[in-house]
């Protein structure tokens, strides 16, 4: 057959979670996943509120203790890193509350995603700005570079957090709910966006409630209930699995009828 062997068939994978466990007390929000992230595509995850999304982000960031497992990046194992080192790995994140020093200006936050990687040297500095420039035309926020964040919109100060994020210029981007709040059209802007990064290579986890645009958007989607991962494949059949629509889109068509 004219099929490719197996091997060149193979993802090459960025990233790779094996049996990652975080359990707070009792509660076993993350218990015992092993994923993986193809380079250059964008995974969702879908599941129900508590299920464990955010908890596996700050998991992957390093922003929350692993109980067990192993993370690797690049090939390389980073489970023991402190959070404030994974962003000079490659890794950025947003997060599901946005964070932004709301008495500096937008430039100033972006440019915070900029500050961990480079020194203090005018050379830099002008780095700096280019790549915090950058951020902020490709996610639409150029024009409110002098505003202040608190006198911003919801959508605008998410469109803020992921041109911080995206200023470090990574190569593996988490985004923990970044429409929550958001109106369709607004919705269909952060869509395009990520879709835009894609095309640039950049590798990206989504956590979202909104099935359809996580469907428009996602080449891969992993659903997860009660801290495990329950379903993992293509957006269309993941979403239809009976699993899944247990667990989460019958709630959610509950709550939307
Ligand atoms: N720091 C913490 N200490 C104790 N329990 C926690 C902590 N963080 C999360 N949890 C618990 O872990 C479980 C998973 O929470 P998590 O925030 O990861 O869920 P989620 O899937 O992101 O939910 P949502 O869709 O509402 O954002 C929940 O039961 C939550 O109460
Ligand atoms: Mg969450």
């Amino acid at each position: 057959m004219s099929r490719p062997s197996h091997d060149a068939a193979e993802p090459q994978m960025i990233f790779e979670a094996d049996d990652v466990a975080v359990h707070f007390g009792g509660v076993k929000a993350v218990d015992g996943l092993s994923f993986g992230l193809p380079e250059g595509k964008i995974v969702g995850i879908l599941g129900p509120n508590g299920s464990g999304k955010s908890t596996l982000v700050g998991a992957i960031t390093r922003h929350v203790p692993l109980t067990r497992g192993t993370l690797r990046f690049l090939g390389k194992d980073y489970g023991n890193d402190r959070a404030h080192l994974v962003p000079h790995r490659g890794i950025a994140r947003t997060f599901q509350t946005v964070r932004l020093l709301e008495e500096r200006t937008v430039l100033e936050n972006v440019l915070l995603g900029t500050d961990s990687l480079s020194g203090g040297g005018r050379a830099e500095r002008r780095l700096a700005h280019e790549r915090a420039q950058v951020a902020m035309q490709r996610t639409g926020c150029e024009h409110l570079a002098k505003e202040r964040p608190d006198e911003l919109s919801y959508g605008n100060r998410r469109r803020v957090e992921i041109a911080r994020a995206i200023a470090m210029e990574p190569k593996l981007l988490l985004v923990d709910e970044p429409t929550a709040g958001m109106g369709r059209a607004e919705k269909e802007e952060v869509s395009a966006l990520m879709m835009s990064l894609r095309a640039e290579g950049l590798t990206q986890l989504i956590v979202e409630h909104d099935v359809q645009m996580m469907v428009d958007t996602c080449d891969i989607l992993l659903a997860m209930n009660f801290g495990k991962l329950i379903v993992e494949g293509e957006p269309r059949d993941v979403v239809r699995n009976p699993a899944v629509q247990e667990a989460y889109l019958g709630k959610q068509a509950v709550n939307h009828a």
